[in-house]
């Protein structure tokens, strides 16, 4: 029973519900398929997330409320001041999983070019592996190897903080970023949404400069 005073608000839009869960499933891929060494796999999927992170740093400029840096990217007196008081003034992250938010879309985006000057030395170039020395190269894959311990790391904070947020505070964030509609006070103003159409284009043209970068570099 929904209580007195509140009401259900759409706060995620669909492109970031979208980006999230297939953030997810391809990254869990990327892990098995390294450890499988199945490269050719993992380098396509590797590449599917360069275009998905790259969405998402335009989408947090020109994108819904809740999904730009502006709304939610408010530095350390804003986490301060939410661990002080538990409060947040945006109904997106607060400023604690924004910073979150935000070193994970940093390191993932590292890692996916880092990956794509890497090889496995045994056989598997990544595409641009041949535009730098092989001493380059190795050093290359040495930091996207420790990488993606960081960010195995980071995804667990972040999975925890999640599930601790649900535990000792009992707001449940994760049914949101499926329906996109959080229980919200009565009179909260309504949030601006840009047209969904326009991140379709944005991943099209990641799509596009990927390909054309493959192709003449
Ligand atoms: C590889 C695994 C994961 C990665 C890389 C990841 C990354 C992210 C990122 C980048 C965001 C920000 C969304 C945006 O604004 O675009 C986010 C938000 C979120 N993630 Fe994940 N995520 C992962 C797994 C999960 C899992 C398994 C859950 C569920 C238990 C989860 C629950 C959430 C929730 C609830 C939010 C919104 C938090 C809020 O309300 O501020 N994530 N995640
Ligand atoms: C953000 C996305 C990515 C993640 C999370 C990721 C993750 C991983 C992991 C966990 C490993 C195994 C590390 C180990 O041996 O301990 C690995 C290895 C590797 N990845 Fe990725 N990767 C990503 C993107 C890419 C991309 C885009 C490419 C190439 C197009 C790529 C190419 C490689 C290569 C060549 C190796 C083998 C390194 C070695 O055997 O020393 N990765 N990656």
């Amino acid at each position: 029973m929904s209580k007195p005073n509140m009401h259900k608000m759409r706060v995620w839009d669909l492109p970031t519900r979208l980006f999230h869960w297939a953030l997810f499933v391809l990254m869990t891929l990327l892990f098995v398929t390294a450890y499988a060494g199945r490269m050719d796999a993992h380098a396509a999927m590797g590449q599917a997330v360069w275009v998905l992170v790259v969405f998402r740093l335009a989408w947090g400029f020109i994108g819904s409320q809740t999904a730009r840096f502006s709304d939610f990217a408010k530095g350390p007196s804003a986490i301060r001041s939410y661990l002080a008081t538990g409060q947040s003034r945006t109904l997106g992250h607060n400023p604690l999983g924004a910073a979150m938010v935000l070193a994970l879309l940093a390191t993932i985006l590292v890692q996916a070019l880092s990956g794509m000057f890497s090889s496995n030395g045994i056989g598997f170039d990544a595409p641009f592996a041949h535009l730098i020395s092989r001493v380059a190269s190795d050093s290359v894959t040495s930091l996207h190897v420790t990488l993606a311990y960081v960010i195995a790391g980071l995804v667990a904070i972040h999975i925890a903080a999640v599930l601790l947020h649900w535990m000792l505070r009992g707001e449940n964030l994760i049914v949101p970023m499926f329906s996109g509609k959080k229980s919200v006070q009565s009179g909260t103003s309504e949030l601006r949404f840009t047209p969904a159409a326009a991140a379709f284009a944005i991943v099209v043209a990641a799509a596009v400069l990927l390909a054309l970068a493959r192709k003449f570099i």
